[in-house]
């Protein structure tokens, strides 16, 4: 199985190269932020919960996402592996997520960062905003917050793996394609 992180601050690629990622490697896309999106849509009491931080740029609370996190697990678990996008987003996540792999005998393959400068996170956040429907990606300030607790929170996620030996960066400008390739590089020497 490869259980891969794809790891870095929101407008980095991760959601799109992750859709190319999984046409090519048979993996299971698991993104947190799309999954909270969803219940939000539905209106659910998770939905309720999550959107009050989430429309601040803030982090949901560690124990709402790992439960979320360990449903859509659990309920496939018969997948060649897995890519987890936007998640870990904190330490206690990535705690979280290493416990619930061992369970199952396996592993985080690797953490692949995608490295990109705050200034082109920004204009790739409002550029996203104008259509993605998202207020999180329409307000500068939101967007400001998001990045700030990326560095903060999200960081120490990079090198919690890193001291397993396992974390990478990647270049994060490019063309999509271009970028797809530097991720396959890393991943076919899995
Ligand atoms: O990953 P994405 O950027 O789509 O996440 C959107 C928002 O969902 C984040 O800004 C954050 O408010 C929330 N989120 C979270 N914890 C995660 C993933 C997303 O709080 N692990
Ligand atoms: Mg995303």
């Amino acid at each position: 199985m490869i259980n891969l992180i794809l790891f870095g601050p929101p407008g980095s690629g991760k959601g799109t190269q992750a859709a190319k990622l999984v046409a090519k490697y048979e993996l299971l896309h698991i993104s947190t932020g799309d999954l909270f999106r969803y219940e939000m849509g539905n209106d659910t009491p998770l939905g309720k919960e999550a959107k009050s931080y989430i429309e601040k740029g803030e982090l949901v609370p560690d124990s709402v996402t790992v439960g979320m996190l360990r449903n859509k697990v659990e309920a496939n678990p018969d997948v060649k592996g897995y890519i987890f996008d936007g998640f870990p987003r904190t330490t206690p996540q990535a705690e979280a997520l290493d416990n619930l792999l061992s369970e199952k005998g396996q592993e985080v393959s690797r953490l692949i960062m995608l490295d990109v400068p705050d200034d082109e996170l920004v204009r790739r956040l409002l550029e996203r905003g104008k259509t993605s429907g998202r207020a999180d990606d329409s307000d500068e300030g939101i967007i400001q917050n998001r990045i700030e607790v990326y560095k903060s929170e999200t960081t120490p996620v990079f090198d919690f793996y890193d001291a397993k030996g396992k974390s990478v960066k990647v270049h994060g400008v490019g063309t999509i394609d271009e970028i797809f390739s530097r991720l396959c590089h890393e991943i076919d020497e899995l």
